[in-house]
């Protein structure tokens, strides 16, 4: 038996991948398919079901390419409705790979139709839970993602999670380990450990929604308290995991084009197109990008900030990327459903100089200038694009809150003729923000190299710490 924890970072996203005795099931894939299908030929084993905890918000699947291409059959829990075909499995029902066993636990609470998968060995020993988003490590699945109008309340799926909890995970043995579909990072839950797996005998010791002495109503309370507004791509995605999506084989095909400098920058100047700068921080403050880029670079949290930013999920992008991971970009825009990309600039920024092209550059100053600057008064405008939770637990005095998550409902309130300076917790966030300020007509934008990390090194004035889990 191989079992094997298949962890990507950007999304904070935990797929499985199990095979027996030349039989394997993969739960809840990613959206491309080729990795899965290479693990079980390397085991010379076939898929035989793509095991889905619950329609997921945060992510599109390849459920429907990954059956499709291996012939699997999608399993979901009871309650599922979808428009492609799959098998509705049963509270308790059994599925057999190779000599073991998966069992379907249905424990609705984060959405109603979610489950989760008990693995019985040839013994008969259960040495694992893949509890998707019901129970993490730390934490558990928000309930307030698959509220429905008129029929279903946040209160009633935490009901139901506070049940699922209780008797259906709870009583299994204490050193079964808990391999959850989220880590930290996740905006799946609201306080989730940056570990990956646990037993659950210490989840008990130390999650607080699995307290022993605790009453429904304290659940209810607990779980509900401290939500913020999910990210505005989640809809989308449920309603595309509910569906038949384009194969992701024809989205690489398209993203993958190379595109030379004079059609790039035509393209560049439609507006119904939008630029992406996937490079790294310091390539894109050192040689300047495409006039109305935006950077959103590929080595941070990519695919949630593409969700989080970009309002219209059939948005056609063309982007710039280093040499060579072309590929990998439009694989990660498609994780999120971004499944319009047009195609890259051949030969990067310096093929771009080289036609004589014109770049645009974001000012930036070391932490130290910042401060000293704040000392001075010589600041028109200067804001902290992190999240409100971060700002609340500390900041500097002076300087107002505008997060990065929230820049288009209140960009209304920037004033483009004022110079701003930004800064976020390292120096990610405040480049995006500060290009999608350019973007939005504010010329004169300053980004704080090193953010809140190097700020704080310096003696600038902070407000008091208060630890961001009291202020949940
Ligand atoms: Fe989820």
């Amino acid at each position: 038996m191989k079992v094997e924890q298949l962890f990507t970072g950007c999304l904070a996203e935990m797929a499985y991948y199990i095979s027996d005795n030349g039989e394997a099931v993969v739960i809840d894939p990613l959206r491309e398919t080729d990795p899965y299908i290479r693990m079980a030929e390397a085991d010379n084993a076939k898929i035989k079901y793509v095991f889905l905890t619950h329609f997921h918000a945060d992510f599109v699947s390849g459920h429907v390419d990954l059956a499709k291409k291996t012939g699997a059959t999608i399993v979901f829990g009871p309650n599922a409705e979808a428009n492609f075909d799959f098998h509705q499995g049963k509270d308790n029902e059994d599925f057999k790979v190779g000599n073991i066993t998966l069992r379907l636990l249905h424990t609705p609470g984060h959405t109603m139709e979610s489950s989760s998968y008990l693995l019985i060995d040839e013994k008969g020993n259960t040495p694992y839970i893949f509890s998707g988003d019901a129970l993490f490590i730390g934490d558990v699945g928000r309930p307030d993602l698959a509220v429905k109008s008129g029929s279903i309340t946040q209160n009633d799926l935490a009901g139901f999670l506070f049940d699922s909890l209780r008797n259906k995970i709870m009583p299994l043995p204490d050193d079964i380990i808990v391999y959850p579909n989220h880590g930290a990072g996740s905006a799946c839950g609201k306080n989730m450990s940056s570990e990956t797996f646990d037993t659950l005998g210490n989840q008990k010791k130390t999650n607080y929604a699995l307290r022993a002495d605790m009453t429904k109503e304290e659940f209810i309370k607990e779980v509900t308290t401290g939500l913020k507004t999910p990210p505005q791509y989640f809809p989308n995605n449920v309603r595309m995991n509910k569906g038949i999506n384009k194969e992701i084989d024809k989205i690489l095909y398209k993203g993958t084009t190379p595109i030379d400098a004079a059609s790039f920058k035509e393209l560049s100047e439609q507006k119904d197109i939008l630029v992406v700068d996937t490079r790294s921080k310091e390539d894109f403050t050192e040689d300047g990008t495409i006039p109305g880029a935006w950077f959103i670079g590929v080595d941070g949290s990519f695919a949630p900030w593409v969700g989080a930013l970009i309002t219209d999920i059939n948005q056609k992008i063309i982007f710039i990327a280093e040499n060579g991971r072309e590929q990998e970009i439009v694989t990660r825009f498609s994780r999120v459903g971004y499944d319009n990309v047009q195609g890259y600039l051949i030969g990067g920024i310096p093929n771009w100089i080289d036609h004589g092209f014109e770049t645009e550059k974001i000012g930036s100053i070391s932490a130290i200038e910042f401060n000293k600057r704040l000392k001075e008064g010589t600041m028109d405008a200067a804001v902290d694009v992190r999240k409100e939770s971060e700002y609340l637990s500390e900041h500097v005095i002076g300087v107002d809150n505008f997060p990065l998550d929230f820049i288009h409902q209140n960009f209304a309130e920037i004033d483009p003729n004022k110079h701003y300076f930004l800064h976020c917790a390292s120096g990610y966030r405040s480049l995006v923000a500060a290009s999608i300020f350019k973007a939005n007509g504010v010329d004169q934008v300053t980004d704080v190299r090193g953010g809140f990390e190097d700020i704080k090194e310096t003696d600038a004035p902070l407000t008091e710490y208060v630890c961001p889990t009291t202020l949940l």
